[in-house]
């Protein structure tokens, strides 16, 4: 079925394991994207060397640190009334400290503290190396801000805890901020401009991954296909790069075949992808290497040729449709997933037709579909009217998510009777008796545990299906397994 990231729902609570010497008490939530959680994970890693371990009560929390997601409104309303919950308890517990990090940091910056004081610390995304410094500062009385926003910044020399992990799967981050500016999206201006980090740290870091026994790695970036590294610095620099660092620059291909080759049993995804900037190689690498997944998350936003020169997506409909043909035909049971926005500004009737025909061409195996938002400081907020009423925008969302959920059973009918390689995560949601895991086309299987446990590479005979989950029966160890 369709995934919808659900703004309401409590953000997840993170946790790890307690180091002796630190006395204090840190509850960190985290809301948004992936790379939020991958950021609160380095967030926790920097204050455990500081005198900080996590708790999942926050009345006895010293520090409460929310990070925060501007991409919709709704997200910002969501962080809004957590932050009264977090004020709610500091009338009882005067001393708790409250941070505001992530990318409602950086856009709202110092208002929190000054017009709102809901928070003592306000952390912008490229600043948490600072944090022990700020919460110096905070403990001195003082409200403390860092939204600075960097050049290089990409923590390739801090090695994240993992929190909550299921121990098998894990997520690195490649590149941070995104240069791509689609005139609907907020990130440009609250992650920054768009940096890769030293593949060297990133290889480091999927060996210590591996040897504490993980299986699979998403390679994390806003736009991964754009990754360049050319010996530190800003994308939009490269051409300033010296002949040396350009003949020395690694590309996400590159990445990936090193990630690939020199871990062959471990599993690589990678997320998000951009039609404008992905090119055939990264294809030839994926069909390449047999542990890199069929699975190509390529976001579209819009049918409609129009619409997506107004988002400046830099792609037409037709380039779009020559890349999924050119993924299919080297890859040719590739899982593709989208993101979808109904009712940007100006969308008509028939720009909607478009969106549900496209859909209808690459029949998605699921998406990510969401009602236009405003963005404050965005071009189309400053250039275009938020004109389209929101029960139109609703009314739309409702009919791509419905065809969205025909073509998630579509393509999940084709896997029965196939079988198919799962990693092993965790027990299944519905059933303690079943192992819960992903096909290499990200598709949720479950099937009964038996000898099996997580982490292991199972094939499984798929039997039966919903429109989201693939139900099926061991047949035996993959040989990814070895
Ligand atoms: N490249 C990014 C995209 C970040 S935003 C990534 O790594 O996923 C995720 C999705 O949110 C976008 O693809 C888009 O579909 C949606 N989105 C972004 N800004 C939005 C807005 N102003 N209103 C509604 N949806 C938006
Ligand atoms: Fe946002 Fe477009 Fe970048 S959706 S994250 S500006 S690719």
């Amino acid at each position: 079925m369709e995934k919808i990231i659900d703004e309401n729902k409590q953000g997840e609570q993170l946790i790890l394991e307690a180091k002796p010497e630190n006395t204090r008490k840190l509850f960190i939530e985290s809301y948004g994207c992936q790379m939020n959680f991958s950021d609160s994970e380095i967030v926790a890693s920097i204050l455990a060397n500081n005198g900080y371990n996590t708790t999942q009560n926050l009345e006895e929390a010293d520090l409460v640190l929310v990070n925060t997601c501007s991409i919709r409104d709704k997200a910002e309303q969501t962080v809004r009334k957590r932050l009264e919950k977090y004020n709610a308890v500091k009338k009882i517990n005067p001393t708790m400290k409250i941070g505001v990090l992530g990318c409602m940091a950086e856009r709202l910056k110092s208002k929190f503290l000054e017009e709102e004081k809901m928070v003592d610390l306000v952390v912008g995304p490229d600043a948490y190396k600072d944090l022990p410094n700020l919460l110096e500062e905070v403990d001195e009385g003082r409200n403390a801000v860092n939204v600075i926003l960097s050049k290089d910044e990409t923590y390739g020399d801090i090695a994240p805890v993992r929190l909550n992990s299921n121990g098998v799967t894990a997520f690195v981050s490649i590149t941070r901020g995104c240069d791509n500016m689609c005139t609907f999206c907020v990130v440009p201006f609250t992650r920054g401009r768009e940096r890769s980090r030293d593949p060297q740290s990133i290889l480091d870091e999927i060996k210590d991954l591996w040897q504490r026994g993980f299986k699979e790695i998403t390679l994390l970036g806003q736009n991964v296909d754009s990754y360049l590294y050319y010996g530190g610095g800003l994308k939009k620099d490269y051409e300033k790069a010296s002949d040396i660092q350009k003949a020395t620059a690694v590309n996400f291909s590159q990445l990936l075949d090193a990630c690939a080759t020199q871990f062959p049993k471990m599993r690589f995804r990678f997320s998000t992808s951009n039609p404008q900037d992905m090119t055939l190689d990264v294809i030839e690498s994926m069909a390449k290497h047999h542990n890199i997944c069929n699975y190509i998350h390529l976001p579209v936003q819009s049918g409609s040729n129009r619409i997506l020169k107004a988002m400046n997506r830099q792609h037409t409909r037709e380039e779009y449709f020559e890349l999924i043909d050119n993924i299919k035909l080297r890859i040719p049971d590739c899982g593709i997933s989208q993101d979808m926005i109904t009712g940007f500004p100006t969308e008509t009737e028939e720009d909607h037709q478009d969106t549900l025909s496209l859909m209808e061409h690459v029949k998605y195996d699921f998406g990510f579909m969401f009602a236009y938002s405003e963005r404050p400081g965005t071009l189309a907020e400053r250039k275009m009217e938020d004109d389209i009423p929101e029960e139109t925008k609703k009314r739309r969302l409702q009919e791509i998510i419905d065809l969205q959920r025909e073509h998630s059973y579509f393509r999940t009918q084709q896997h029965l009777g196939k079988i198919e390689e799962v990693l092993v995560e965790k027990s299944s949601k519905k059933s303690e008796a079943h192992w819960s895991g992903r096909n290499s086309q990200n598709t949720v299987v479950v099937f009964p545990k038996e000898h099996y446990k997580p982490g292991d590479f199972v094939n499984v005979k798929i039997t039966n299906c919903t429109s989201a989950t693939l139900i099926g029966e061991a047949v035996g160890y993959s040989n990814m397994n070895n």
